[in-house]
C-alpha cells in the first residue's frame, strides 16, 4: 500500500487515513492508495464498516492541482468516488479542516458524513476555472437542492459544518475527538443496521421542483452580469440542472464532459497559474535565511489616505498601532479616517460596538514622535517628497529603539536615499501598500541595496499577519507595479493622441477583463499625482521621447478627476461612473494639431495588441533586471494591485499563452513607428532563442 494512505482495523471498522501533507491533495498515489485500502477492507471478514479520515490538518482539500493539464492518470477521481459509493459496507467520511473540491466529492461518495464543528466544506473549483468533476454537481444537489448547490459552486466559498448540517450534507457534528466520534458512529451504524443510502439515490434535494427550476433561471440571469467573463459558472449551472432532471449515470457523464471542456480552457490555465503564483511570491531568499524580528507594535507616520488604511489593516490583524501626525488638526483627521471605516463596518453588521472598543483600545493617535520609541516597526506614509521623507527618517533614527524595522510606503522614491537619512540603513525597507490599504491585498516589499535578512523577513511576516499577498520588489522608480503602469499609461496616452478616445481605450481594456480602464482609473486615483510626478521628472526626461500633454492640459484647468468632478470624464453629482467630458475633445484636437497628427481609427483588438505589448515588454525588463525575482511575481503584482483579469493569469502568463514570437513581431512592428518607446526586451529575445517561455523561469 502506498505511504500516503494508511490502513488499520479498530474493532469492526476499517480506518483509512489520508497522509499526504500539507492538505491531503488527491494525487495519483492517493487515489491508487484508496482503491487498495478499500480492497483490503473488503478482504477482512471482521470489517463491517469503513471510515475515511484525513491525517494532519485536514480532510482532502481537493484534487492535486499540479496534475491539471498533464495526462489523466488512472484511476481518476470520479472512478474512485464511484467505487466508494458502490461499497457493500457502509462508508463514513470523518471530516476536519477543509473538505474541498474532490475532497468533498469523496465525502459525498460515502453514505454518512460526520464533521468537527470547526470543519468547512466547499466546492471551490470555480476559482480554478473548473467545476466539481467527481460527481459534486450531481450528488450535492440530490441532498441540498439547486439553490444551495448553485451558491456553493458558483461562489466557491466554503460553508461551515453547522450550515452543511442544516442542509443535510453533514449528518452529525463530532465531539472533540473526531476519530473517537466517528468510531462510535460506526458502531451505532453497524449495531442498528442503519440504512447505508447512496447519495446518488437520495432525492431530498429534488422534491421542490418549482423552487429548483426558479433557482436555475435566476442563476442564469444573475450570471449574465456577475460571472465576470468566466466560463465555468455557466457550465456549473448546466450540470446542476442536469442533476435535477436526469439519471445519475447520465448526469455524471454530462458533468465529465463539462469538466473536460473547462479543463481545456485558457481560463483554467490562467487561474491555476494565479493560484500557484500567489503562493510562490512569499518564498524569498532572505526569509529562508533568517527568522523575522518581533512584530507586535507598529508605528505609522501620517494619518492620511494611506497612513489610516495601514493603521486599519494592522489593527484588524490584532496588532497595536501608534499613529503619529504633524499637528492636532491632522491627527484629528487621522482618527476620523480610522473610525469612519470601523463605523461603516458596524453599520454593515461586520463589527459590533464592543469589537470597535477593543480595536480602538489598541490604537494610540499622537503628535509626539517620542510615543513610538519602543515600537517594533515604523511605516512612514507622509507626503511623497524626498526631503519630507528624509526629515522624518532622521527623526525616526533619533527616537525609535535599535532593532526596530523602519519602512517607507513611498510609491516611487529611492529607498536607499531615504535610508541614507539614518545611521542604520540596513534596517530600512520599502513597504508599498495599495489604496485602500485596509482592502487591497497586494504589498510590495521593496529591497534597497543591502538590508538585513531579518528585516526583509519581518516585512513578509507583516504581510502574513495582515493577510496580504506580498511580492518582493527591487528598488527602482515605481518598483514593479507602478513602473509597469507608467509604461502602459504612456501607451494609453499615445493611443488617444493618435486617434482613439479615452472611452474606446477603457472599453477595450474592460472587455479584456479589467474592472475599469486606465482613464477611469486615473480619474479615480487623482490626476494631480501623475501631474506632480511628470513635473518632477521633466528635467531628466529624454527630450527625444514622445510626450503627450493632454493630461497636463486637463490638470491646468484644475480638473483632477473624480474628486473635482471632472477629469478625462465628467462626474455630475450622484453619478458613480463618469460620462463624457464635453471639453476634452477640443483639448485632444488642439494637441493633435500642434503635432500635425491625423487621427487614426483603432479597433479594440489593435488597442489591446499595443496595450499588452507595452505592458509585457516592460514586465520582461523588470524580470531581466532582477527587480522581480520571477515572472510570476510580476503576474501577482498586476493581478492584486492593478486589476489584471485573474483568469488570464497575469501579463507574463498571458504572454506565454499569446506566444512570445508573435509578441516580438508586434513589438518590432511598433518599433518602426517609435524606436525610442519600443525596444524589444532582451529577455524576450533570449527566451525565444532558447525556445523557452516565461513560465520556465518561475
Ligand atoms: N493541490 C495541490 N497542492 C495544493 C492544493 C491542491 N489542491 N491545495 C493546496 N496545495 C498546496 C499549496 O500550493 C501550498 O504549497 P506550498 O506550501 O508548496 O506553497 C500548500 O498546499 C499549502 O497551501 P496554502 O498555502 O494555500 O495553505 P492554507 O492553509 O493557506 O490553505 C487551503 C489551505 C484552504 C486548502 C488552500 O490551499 C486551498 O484553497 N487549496 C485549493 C483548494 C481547491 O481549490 N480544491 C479544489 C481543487 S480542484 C478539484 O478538486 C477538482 C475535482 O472536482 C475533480
Ligand atoms: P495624504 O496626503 O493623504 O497623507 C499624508 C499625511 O502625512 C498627511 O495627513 C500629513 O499631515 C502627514 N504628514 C506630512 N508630513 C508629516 C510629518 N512630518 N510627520 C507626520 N505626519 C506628516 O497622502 P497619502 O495618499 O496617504 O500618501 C502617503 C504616502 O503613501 C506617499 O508617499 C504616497 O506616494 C504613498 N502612497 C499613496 C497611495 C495612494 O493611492 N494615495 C498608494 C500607495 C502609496
Amino acid at each position: 500500500m502506498s505511504n500516503v494512505i494508511s490502513f488499520e482495523v479498530v474493532e469492526n471498522t476499517a480506518v483509512i487515513t489520508f497522509n499526504n501533507p500539507p492538505v491531503n491533495a488527491l494525487g495519483h498515489a492517493v487515489r491508487s492508495g484508496i482503491v487498495d485500502a478499500l480492497d483490503k477492507a473488503n478482504n477482512n471478514v471482521n470489517v463491517k464498516a469503513i471510515i475515511l479520515i484525513g491525517g494532519g490538518r485536514t480532510f482532502p482539500a481537493g484534487a492535486d492541482i499540479t496534475e491539471f493539464g498533464g495526462p489523466l492518470l488512472e484511476p481518476g477521481l470520479p472512478e474512485v468516488v464511484n467505487l466508494i459509493e458502490n461499497q457493500t459496507l457502509p462508508v463514513i467520511a470523518a471530516i476536519h479542516g477543509t473538505a474541498l473540491g474532490g475532497g468533498l466529492e469523496i465525502a459525498l461518495g460515502a453514505n454518512f458524513r460526520i464533521a468537527t464543528k470547526e470543519a468547512k466544506i466547499g466546492l471551490p473549483e470555480v476559482h480554478l476555472g473548473l467545476l466539481p468533476g467527481a460527481g459534486g454537481t450531481q450528488r450535492f444537489p440530490r441532498i441540498a437542492g439547486a439553490k444551495a448547490s448553485i451558491e456553493l459552486m458558483t461562489s466557491g466559498t466554503p460553508i461551515r459544518a453547522s450550515a452543511a448540517h442544516k442542509l443535510g450534507v453533514i449528518d452529525k457534528i463530532a465531539n472533540d475527538n473526531l476519530l473517537d466520534s466517528a468510531l462510535s458512529y460506526s458502531n451505532t451504524i453497524i449495531q442498528n443496521k442503519l440504512p447505508a443510502v447512496k447519495t446518488s439515490e437520495r432525492t431530498d434535494g429534488l422534491q421542490d421542483k418549482k423552487s429548483n427550476k426558479e433557482a436555475i433561471e435566476n442563476a442564469r440571469n444573475a450570471l449574465k452580469s456577475k460571472a465576470g467573463g468566466l466560463h465555468s459558472p455557466f457550465r456549473i449551472v448546466d450540470c446542476i440542472e442536469k442533476a435535477l432532471n436526469s439519471s445519475i449515470i447520465e448526469g455524471l457523464k454530462y458533468e465529465r464532459d463539462a469538466f473536460i471542456d473547462c479543463l481545456n480552457t485558457p481560463q483554467r490555465e490562467g487561474l491555476v497559474h494565479a493560484f500557484f503564483a500567489e503562493r510562490k511570491s512569499s518564498k524569498v531568499p532572505e526569509a529562508g535565511r533568517a527568522a523575522p524580528r518581533q512584530l507586535e507594535h507598529l508605528g505609522v507616520i501620517g494619518g492620511g489616505t494611506m497612513g489610516s488604511g495601514i493603521t486599519l489593516a494592522a489593527l484588524k490583524s490584532g496588532m497595536q498601532v501608534t499613529m503619529v501626525e504633524q499637528d492636532s488638526g491632522s491627527i484629528a483627521r487621522g482618527i476620523q479616517n480610522v473610525e469612519k471605516v470601523l463605523d461603516r463596518d458596524i453599520s454593515k453588521g461586520r463589527l459590533d460596538l464592543s469589537g470597535k472598543a477593543e480595536i480602538m483600545g489598541r490604537y494610540t493617535p499622537t503628535t509626539d514622535f517620542q510615543n513610538i520609541a519602543e515600537v517594533d516597526m515604523v511605516i512612514e506614509a507622509v507626503f511623497e517628497e524626498m526631503e519630507v521623507k528624509k526629515a522624518v527618517f532622521k527623526k525616526l533614527d533619533n527616537v525609535v529603539r535599535q532593532g526596530a524595522v523602519l519602512a517607507s510606503n513611498t510609491s516611487y522614491l529611492d529607498i536607499d536615499e531615504i535610508a541614507s537619512a539614518t545611521k542604520r540603513p540596513r534596517d530600512v525597507i520599502g513597504l508599498h501598500f495599495f489604496s485602500p490599504a485596509n482592502i487591497m491585498k497586494l504589498l510590495e516589499i521593496v529591497i534597497p541595496s543591502n538590508p538585513y535578512d531579518d528585516v526583509v523577513a519581518t516585512g513578509f511576516l507583516l504581510a502574513k499577519k495582515m493577510r496580504k499577498v506580498p511580492v518582493r520588489a527591487g528598488n527602482c522608480h515605481g518598483f514593479i507595479g507602478n513602473r509597469i503602469l507608467s509604461i502602459y499609461g504612456e501607451l494609453a496616452a499615445y493611443l488617444v493622441e493618435d486617434g482613439a478616445t479615452p472611452e474606446q481605450v477603457d472599453t477595450a481594456v474592460r472587455n479584456f477583463g479589467y474592472p475599469m480602464g486606465p482613464y477611469q482609473m486615473f480619474d479615480m486615483a487623482g490626476l494631480d499625482i501623475g501631474w506632480a510626478n511628470r513635473k518632477a521628472g521633466a528635467s531628466s526626461r529624454d527630450p527625444k521621447r514622445r510626450y503627450v500633454s493632454i493630461a497636463d492640459r486637463i490638470c491646468e484647468n484644475g480638473w483632477f478627476g473624480q474628486k473635482t468632478g471632472k477629469g478625462f470624464y465628467e462626474y455630475p453629482e450622484g453619478i458613480r461612473f463618469g460620462v463624457e467630458n464635453p471639453d476634452l475633445k477640443q483639448i485632444i484636437e488642439t494637441e493633435r494639431s500642434k503635432k500635425n497628427i491625423i487621427p487614426k481609427q483603432f479597433s479594440e483588438q489593435e488597442i489591446m495588441r499595443r496595450y499588452m505589448a507595452a505592458m509585457i515588454n516592460e514586465a520582461a525588463d523588470v524580470v531581466h533586471e532582477g527587480i522581480a525575482l520571477r515572472p510570476s511575481d510580476v503576474d501577482v503584482t498586476l493581478l492584486y494591485g492593478y486589476g489584471f483579469p485573474r483568469y488570464r493569469g497575469g501579463p507574463l502568463k498571458y504572454a506565454d499563452m499569446y506566444g512570445l514570437e508573435k509578441l516580438a513581431e508586434d513589438i518590432k512592428e511598433f518599433e518602426k513607428e517609435d524606436p525610442i518607446f519600443w525596444k524589444l526586451s532582451p529577455l524576450i529575445e533570449k527566451l525565444i532563442k532558447e525556445n523557452k517561455n516565461f513560465d520556465s523561469l518561475n
